[in-house]
């Protein structure tokens, strides 16, 4: 059954979702098919795909897959010139803690899946297309200390940093050409989230260390609520705050390239979303 909670904004737009079997991913293309829009989903694991393409389609969604990795960063880009997508949502990644104990080897293969992959796709979907939004899915870790994790907090860092980068090229470009190619970059910044590695990892602490999480389907709103319009800036913080419930958090971009820290978030408003969830361990 096809929802109406965005007006039709998403009917037969076309849209693909790197990460898009599971977790956060997943949540977003749902709840994009269910608005009307053709997705296609993009991992590795091929019966986890057709799983949720299934499960897509029984809900009266429509969905397609292809298996790529995203590490072959030629081989998703030319999947992305093959769907034309109006939306890419660069999603795909993992969840590691790193150490000083972690080998170089270790803390590179993070980079390369979490920085490398997604900063190289966005850049190059960016330069090519015309016409077309892309989300990034970042983490709250991306903009906020979190010590003791020598992979995961400065590689999102950077992919954020990476994505301002490409902002402000796309800024330049437009001053030089006169031209607006219509390319629109989002990024979203969930807090914990109920899926992936982290449920495993906050049922098993008995310290404290990992707090509660929000939900897939509360990121995807959030996601959604960017691309239509909804949202009052390009970036969204989304998490469980306890004693406000689930909230987003608006930032704006201060672009200075003049500036040694040219990239700056703070925020424009907030938005408690569901002030009655409740968070079960
Ligand atoms: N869960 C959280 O608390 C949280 C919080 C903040 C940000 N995030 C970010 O949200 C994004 C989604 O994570 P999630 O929590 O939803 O975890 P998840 O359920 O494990 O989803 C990750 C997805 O990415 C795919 N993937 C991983 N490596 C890939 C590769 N090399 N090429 C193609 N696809 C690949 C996985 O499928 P295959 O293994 O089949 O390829 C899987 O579908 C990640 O970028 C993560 O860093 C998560």
């Amino acid at each position: 059954m096809v929802n109406t909670n965005y007006n039709g904004f998403f009917k037969n737009k076309r849209a693909a979702i790197s990460g898009g079997a599971t977790g956060i991913g997943y949540a977003i293309a749902e709840m994009l098919a269910l608005e009307g829009a053709n997705t296609c989903l993009i991992s590795r694991n091929e019966e986890n795909l057709i799983k949720a393409v299934n499960k897509i389609k029984a809900k009266g969604g429509q969905a397609d897959y292809r298996v790529s990795d995203i590490l072959d960063v030629g081989h998703i880009e030319k999947i992305i010139a093959e769907i034309k997508p109006d939306i890419f949502v660069n999603n795909a990644g993992d969840f590691k803690e790193h150490g000083l104990n972690s080998s170089f080897e270790e803390i590179q293969k993070m980079g390369q899946l979490i920085f490398h992959a997604p900063y190289r796709i966005a850049k190059d979907t960016a330069e090519k297309y015309n016409n077309i939004d892309i989300v990034t899915t970042l983490s709250h870790a991306a903009y906020s200390p979190m010590p003791g994790n020598m992979s995961y907090v400065p590689f999102k860092a950077g992919l954020m940093y990476g994505l301002f980068q490409i902002e402000v090229e796309l800024q330049e470009e437009k001053k030089k050409t006169g031209i607006d190619r219509n390319v629109r970059l989002f990024r979203v910044y969930p807090g914990p989230v109920n899926v992936g590695n982290y449920m495993e990892l906050y049922k098993k602490d008995t310290a404290g260390k990992f707090g509660p999480p929000t939900t897939a389907e509360s990121v995807a709103t959030a996601v959604l609520d960017l691309l239509s319009g909804k949202a009052p800036t390009r970036d969204v913080y989304v998490a469980y705050v306890p004693g406000e419930g689930i909230v987003n958090a608006y930032f704006k971009t201060k672009f200075d390239p003049t500036h040694l820290e040219p990239y700056v978030l703070s925020l424009h408003s907030k938005k408690i979303v569901d002030p009655n969830y409740k968070v079960e361990k």
